[in-house]
């Protein structure tokens, strides 16, 4: 079975046999939720739904969702450790609990491919319940569910909170006790008796019955409806389909190995093969990160930051595997050519996911290869003074005059056995942090880059446009960061969604009617309360002094600003916005520009 045919049949089987509505994959940068930087579960878009709020299509539903877990990333490079996958789940919100759940996993499993199942042996299926604790009972029932179904007791494991509990990705909310399902991968008959340690047993399902709240307290409460929550890992089930060892064999990743083996000549070593599925695996994930409709880019922070470590870690792989060009866009386009016809995202933002790879190699190849004989010119010194640690100044030089991400410094310690002084790291890092803080401030005083006309004027828009930007979103924008130069204006402010192509239509036609308007700009003086209780935005917690200067514009805005402004918006000229973009969760940026 291929992977197509697997994601087409587990859909329809929901969705035909069993009454479940079909729901589109959600974002992979969560929209409304700053406390995760990725969606890493399908039950993730379905928080609220799983906490009652009634679902638009019904009780019943089913997904193929996107997923990034970026927990292990050191893991990857063995047969099982994806950095993205899909993962295949149905849910029940307040609808069928323990009893269909297992049923329908069980029916899908093992019904043969012509009634919409997947065939699979039931001679090789294995089961873990949960074991019980101070929090929830032993799952006996639904063991008792699968015993009904057939499988034996030496084939059920009852484990702890460790492997068979679901506990929600920020520290409350849904959760419950879960069964998970293996399937036996090694040659020949499975053994009677289930070791859940023993690695040929992978797991491919997992069904969680979610029936408690985590309260910030740390309190298990029944939840007000008892759901269900289904995971199946895609790659994986492929895999096991077809066969295969490993994902990376699969039709998923083969195409990819093969370009990568066609660059380089190198050994297939147990090392080689083993940067071949980093390197893939990172590609692929950084591939539908950028590839988002919410895409984001490599940078130093959140999102933009694993982007950027993922990225350096599968150059830096590249280049142990001998790989001297640039390759990452080469590798990029085969899942943009693979994946597009199912995520149409890929190809809507293949350029900028190609642009971002060759920009960001060319960025750190420059530096890979100094950094690197840096780092081999420093190690004996430490091994030779008998040390087990890299200095933490040592690192920070590394990571700041060639661009090694901290864990990638971490992690070819490891390889000499050498940990890295973290300590004396972050120390250094927030030191230097401090300091372009200030020499930025120096530089780009209140963001302006100089106080040329053309900056007055994109300074006074900017207060036009966020008071719009209030109008048509709500109260909750805030400035988050402002950059003005003579070219265009960039604002960044909190909003936790896309900026649909309507708002922006609205908020661009509101700054250009107040612009036309010819409203007077006027400055006053006054406290920060009574700026405060005049409405003007600012951020009161920051400390001001005992006099603020609050710019008025018309009466449309009223802001807490040092200026400098035009006196009269009349001046401006026409205002457009060219971009709307993420920068780090729960904040977008916007760039715009008034014409000469
Ligand atoms: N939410 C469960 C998981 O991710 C199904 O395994």
């Amino acid at each position: 079975m291929t992977a197509k045919e697997l994601r087409k049949r587990f859909i329809d089987f929901f969705v035909k046999q069993c009454g479940h509505k079909e729901i589109l994959s959600a974002s992979l940068i969560p929209e409304h939720d700053p406390t995760v930087l990725f969606t890493t579960a399908g039950m993730h878009p379905l928080v609220p739904y799983l906490m009652a709020e009634p679902h638009p299509l019904g009780k019943r539903l089913v997904s193929c969702q996107k997923c990034v877990r970026t927990d292990d990333i050191e893991e990857v490079g063995d047969d099982v450790h994806l950095t993205f996958f899909e993962m295949l789940g149905n849910w029940s919100l307040g609808d069928y609990f323990k009893k269909e759940a297992i049923e329908f996993s069980w029916k899908f499993l093992t019904a043969p491919e012509k009634d919409g199942g997947l065939g699979l042996d039931k001679a090789k299926i294995a089961i873990s319940c949960f074991s019980g604790d101070s929090d929830a009972p032993r799952d006996n029932e639904a063991a008792e569910v699968w015993k009904k179904l057939g499988i034996p007791d030496e084939r059920i494991a009852f484990l702890g909170k460790k492997s068979n509990w679901w506990g929600p990705a920020g520290h409350t909310g849904p959760c419950g006790p879960d069964t998970e399902m293996f399937y036996w991968s090694g040659e020949g008959v499975a053994p009677e008796k289930f070791d859940p340690d023993d690695s040929k047993w992978i797991e491919i399902w997992n069904d969680v019955f979610m029936q408690y709240n985590k309260t910030a307290e740390g309190k298990y409460e029944p939840l007000k409806q008892k759901n269900v929550d289904t995971g199946m890992g895609f790659e994986r089930t492929v895999a096991v389909l077809q066969g295969k060892k490993s994902c990376f064999e699969t039709e998923l990743f083969a195409p990819a190995i093969e370009v990568l083996r066609g660059l380089a000549k190198y050994k297939l070593d147990a090392a080689n093969l083993r940067r071949e599925k980093i390197i893939v695996d990172h590609l692929r994930a950084v591939t539908f990160i950028m590839g988002d409709d919410f895409g984001v880019g490599p940078s130093n922070v959140d999102q933009g930051y694993t982007v950027r470590r993922l990225i350096r870690r599968a150059i830096r792989h590249g280049h142990s595997l001998g790989i001297e060009i640039n390759f990452t866009d080469k590798i990029a386009e085969i899942f943009i050519k693979n994946y597009g016809e199912v995520y149409s995202e890929l190809e809507r933002n293949c350029e900028r996911i190609l642009t971002e790879l060759r920009k960001e190699e060319d960025k750190f190849a420059k530096t890979l290869v100094r950094g690197e004989r840096e780092f081999k010119n420093i190690l004996p010194k430490i091994l030779e003074k008998k040390l087990d640690t890299i200095p933490g100044d040592v690192a920070f030089n590394l990571y700041e005059t060639y661009g090694f991400p901290i864990e990638l410094i971490e992690e070819i310690g490891r390889e000499d056995g050498l940990k890295v002084d973290r300590k004396l790291f972050d120390e250094e890092y927030k030191k230097h942090q401090e300091m372009s803080r200030q020499g930025a401030t120096a530089k780009f005083s209140g963001g302006l880059a100089d106080h040329s006309d053309q900056v007055k004027k994109l300074h006074t828009a900017t207060h036009l446009l966020q008071a719009a930007l209030r109008e048509v979103l709500g109260p909750h924008i805030f400035q988050k960061g402002s950059n003005i130069t003579a070219e265009r204006l960039r604002f960044d402010f909190s909003h936790p969604s896309k900026m649909t192509a309507e708002q922006l239509a609205l908020v661009e036609k509101i700054v250009n009617e107040k612009i036309r308007a010819g409203l007077a700009v006027r400055i006053e003086e006054m406290t920060p309360e009574k700026a405060k209780e005049l409405g003007a935005i600012g951020v009161f917690d920051k400390k001001y002094g005992e006099k603020v200067n609050v710019y008025f514009i018309g009466d449309y805005s009223k802001e807490i600003c040092g200026g400098p402004h035009v006196n009269n918006t009349s001046e401006l000229g026409n205002f457009k916005i060219l971009k709307e973009e993420a920068v780090a969760a729960g904040i977008r940026r916007i760039k715009a520009v008034i014409a000469i």
